[in-house]
C-alpha cells in the first residue's frame, strides 16, 4: 500500500467534517481527500432515485482521480440509500454512516429514543431495520429537518445559529406523542454534531445526543491497521462539485484541509 494513498470522505456538504474530526484524532498521519457534493446539496430533500443515481457515479469518478485506500460515506442520507450500490460498484473498502440507533438504545433508560435526520433518512427502510434489530423494546420517534442542515452549513461559514430556529426544529421531535420521554437523541445526519452545543442547550435537561463519528473513526483505524502512512502528520484537500464560498475556508483549515479545489 502506497503511504500517500488517502482516505476519502464524502458528504453533500460540510457535515462529514463531524466524522473526519474523530478519524483525524486517531489517524493524524492519514492523507485526506474531503469531498463535498455541493452541486448536489442538499441530499435530504432529494428522492431515493436521485441519490441512488448520483452517489455511485460520482464516487466512481473520485476513485479514479484520487485513488483512495478507503472511502467513508460521511452522510447518513447517501449511506442509507446507496451504500450497497456503492460497495457493489467499487473495488475499494467503503465505510458507511448509518443512524447510531444501537448505541442510543444501549444508553436509554426511558426506552424512548429520538432520531433526528434529514427527511430522506428518517423515511428509509434501513432505519426501520436498525430500530427492529437494536431497539425493539424502544419507542423510536423520528423527525426530519432540512433547516437544521442549512443552519449547520451557515455556522461553518461563520454565521452563528439562531437559538429560536434550533428550538423550532427540536419542537418537531420532542413535541410528538411521547416525545417528552425521549432521553437519547441520535444525530442521524452528519451535519448535526456541528451544532451539537446548540442542540444540547435547546433540549430538555438530561437528554443525551449520540452520533456515528467516533465508531466510524475506530472502524477506519481497524480496517487500515498495519498499512503504511506518511511519516509526518498529513493535511488534506477539500474537493467541491460547485465553487465553495471563501467564508468556509477557516472551518476547513481547522480540520486540516488547507487546500480547496472544484471538481
Ligand atoms: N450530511 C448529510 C446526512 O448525514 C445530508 C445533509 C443534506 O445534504 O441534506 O444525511
Amino acid at each position: 500500500m502506497d503511504a500517500r494513498r488517502p482516505l476519502l470522505f464524502f458528504d453533500s456538504g460540510v457535515g462529514g467534517l463531524s466524522v473526519l474530526a474523530p478519524t483525524r484524532a486517531l489517524l493524524p498521519q492519514a492523507p485526506i481527500v474531503y469531498v463535498a457534493d455541493s452541486a448536489g446539496y442538499p441530499y435530504g430533500t432529494r428522492s431515493e432515485a436521485e441519490i441512488a443515481g448520483r452517489v455511485p457515479a460520482l464516487l466512481g469518478r473520485l476513485v479514479e482521480r484520487y485513488r483512495p485506500r478507503l472511502i467513508v460515506i460521511a452522510c447518513n442520507t447517501a449511506s442509507t440509500i446507496a451504500l450497497a450500490a456503492v460497495r457493489a460498484a467499487l473495488d475499494v473498502p467503503v465505510v458507511g454512516t448509518v443512524p447510531a440507533i444501537k448505541p442510543a438504545a444501549e444508553l436509554s433508560r426511558t426506552r424512548v429514543i429520538g432520531v433526528l435526520g434529514t427527511k430522506a433518512t428518517v423515511r428509509q427502510p434501513y432505519v426501520d431495520d436498525l430500530a427492529a434489530r437494536f431497539a425493539a423494546d424502544c419507542t423510536v420517534i423520528r423527525h426530519g429537518s432540512a433547516e437544521l442542515v442549512d443552519i449547520a452549513e451557515a455556522k461553518l461559514r461563520g454565521e452563528p445559529p439562531d437559538p429560536a430556529r434550533i428550538a423550532a426544529v427540536l419542537a418537531g421531535l420532542f413535541g410528538q406523542p411521547q416525545g417528552e420521554r425521549i432521553d437519547v437523541v441520535v444525530n442521524a445526519c452528519t451535519h448535526f454534531p456541528l451544532v451539537g452545543e446548540e442542540l444540547a442547550a435547546a433540549s430538555p435537561t438530561g437528554v443525551r445526543f449520540v452520533d456515528g463519528g467516533p465508531g466510524i473513526a475506530r472502524r477506519v483505524a481497524h480496517l487500515t491497521q498495519g498499512q503504511d502512512w506518511p511519516a509526518a502528520p498529513s493535511g488534506g484537500v477539500a474537493v467541491f462539485t460547485a465553487r465553495p464560498p471563501e467564508a468556509l475556508f477557516p472551518a476547513l483549515a481547522r480540520h486540516g484541509l488547507s487546500r480547496a479545489e472544484t471538481l
